[in-house]
């Protein structure tokens, strides 16, 4: 099967031309100005935008977490992906303390085999490192194209490790050619605080934020920085939300140290006044909280500064029921909040449109970058002869409102209900076919191809 996109104009992370594009199979063959090819299918982009599939390097698809599950499985959270522009996601599997990495990959196969529309990958969360651990590191990297490993700096008692553990573990994955993401915030204040809050009998939604102050991420982002320079292991802050943990990256790089930083779109346009709302606040309760207006603008510099290099979602649904199994306690409202389908048209949108970032910014920190740093360039994030003809066409123009009753995600709310927005993904291309047009998926559960991922050799 062959396609030609006609006239389209190609936005890479450092390119913007019109062209024809000719795909055949499952790469690109062909990019250039009025191509002389036959295609069995031809498809006119004149006026419209042409880019990179969109990576999500953070999600969590049927994950287990707070007593229940996150209520996106990997065919409607993948299908859900595509409907928005993002072709390929990376998810985290989660150790059990106790168990092996080999146990928890077999049980996150379970899942996921066979069920993903959109392509897919796996972070591996390392929740206890031991002798044993620490053996099959270089087993997950070399026979399963598993190169990055999670941490929890918080979730005391249940996914933390302490810096003992972090740092046996950065030297471990340092010697392998993988690499460190971590959940940065300190999670023996949190504990604190939330264990003062709840004695204080504040139960509220608010209470969830006021139990995460920037300084527990500032900190837990500097003490991350400090252990990956010393033991020169690569690091990759995600989720970072606020001015003092950006700056306390910033401080590292006056070292020469590289620490890659990913924010996610909530942290960009959403506000903590949101928590104010009384119980209705558990939709945006997520970890770290929604923060300040200041720190908005200090992410959307950050951004341009280089320092922040992706923008992810963490993609952690629940349904409202869900959320109310913390209707008592703040501490027990299962946190996260969905966006997998949203972020490409909302960045588009609130950054491109608004004149934040560039449009070569927008494919450089959705799609090449993750590409870069997890091991899938040229391969994925961008648009070249032989990549992986992943592409979007999008109408930079057209106007849509964002609502649960139409979004493609298994969740009953929107953290973004009634927002207008200008621009919307028309046609997805994933590995040359047609996945989504008009609103319509035309790929089944099982297309999604899990990604093999090299050892972190590119440097941006
Ligand atoms: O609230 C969040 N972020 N839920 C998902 C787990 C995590 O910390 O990323
Ligand atoms: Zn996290
Ligand atoms: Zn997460």
């Amino acid at each position: 099967m062959s396609l030609l996109i006609k006239n389209g104009r190609v936005i890479t992370a450092t390119d913007d031309y019109v062209a024809d594009i000719f795909i055949e199979g499952e790469t690109v063959k062909a990019i250039g100005k009025n191509l002389p090819v036959k295609a069995d299918k031809e498809m006119d982009a004149t006026g419209k935008l042409v880019f990179p599939g969109g990576i999500d390097p953070h999600v969590h698809l049927d994950m287990p977490f707070m007593g229940t599950f996150s209520s996106d499985n990997y065919e409607t959270g993948t299908r859900a992906a595509l409907f928005g522009g993002t072709t390929m996601v990376i998810d985290f599997i989660l150790q059990k303390q106790g168990n092996s990495l080999r146990a928890a990959l077999e049980e996150w196969k379970g899942r996921s085999d066979n069920n993903c529309v959109g392509d897919y990958s796996f972070h591996m969360a390392v929740t206890d490192f031991n002798e044993d651990t620490k053996k099959e590191i270089r087993e997950m990297i070399e026979q399963e194209g598993i190169t990055s490993f999670k941490t929890f700096m918080a979730y005391k008692g249940a996914l933390m490790i302490d810096d003992r553990q972090m740092v046996g573990l950065m030297q471990e994955v340092k010697k392998q050619g993988g690499l460190i993401n971590v959940h940065a915030t300190n999670g023996d204040m949190i504990d604190f605080l939330i264990a003062r809050h709840r004695a204080e009998g504040k139960l509220s939604p608010l209470y969830h934020y006021l139990s995460q102050p920037e300084v527990t991420e500032a900190e837990a982002s500097g003490r991350f920085a400090d252990m990956a320079n010393y033991t020169g292991c690569p690091g990759y802050i995600v989720h970072l939300t606020c001015e003092g943990a950006l700056n306390a990256v910033r401080n590292a790089t006056k070292r020469n140290q590289k620490v890659f930083v990913e924010t996610c779109i909530q942290y960009l346009i959403l506000d903590a006044s949101l928590y104010e709302k009384n119980f209705e606040g558990a939709k945006w309760v997520m970890s770290p909280p929604l923060r300040e207006k200041k720190d908005q603008e200090t992410l959307w510099a950050g951004i341009n500064q280089g320092l922040v290099q992706v923008v992810a979602t963490d993609h952690c649904p629940f349904n409202w029921e869900q959320k109310l199994m913390g209707r008592e306690d703040f501490s027990k409202i299962p946190n996260g909040h969905p966006a997998i389908e949203n972020r490409m048209e909302l960045l588009f949108s609130e950054g491109v449109n608004k004149g934040k970032i560039t449009l070569n910014k927008y494919v450089e920190v959705t799609c090449t970058n993750p590409a870069k740093i997890f091991g899938m360039f040229p391969r994925k994030g961008t648009i070249a002869v032989g990549s992986d003809a992943d592409i979007v066409i999008f109408d930079p123009e057209e106007k849509h409102t964002v609502s649960a009753k139409t979004h493609h995600m298994n969740v009953d709310y929107s953290g973004y209900e009634g927002w207008t927005l200008t621009g919307r993904v028309k046609t997805v291309l994933l590995r040359g076919k047609i996945a989504i047009d008009n609103n319509h998926c035309l790929v089944d559960k099982g297309y999604g191809k899990f990604i093999r991922r090299s050892k972190v050799s590119q440097t941006i």
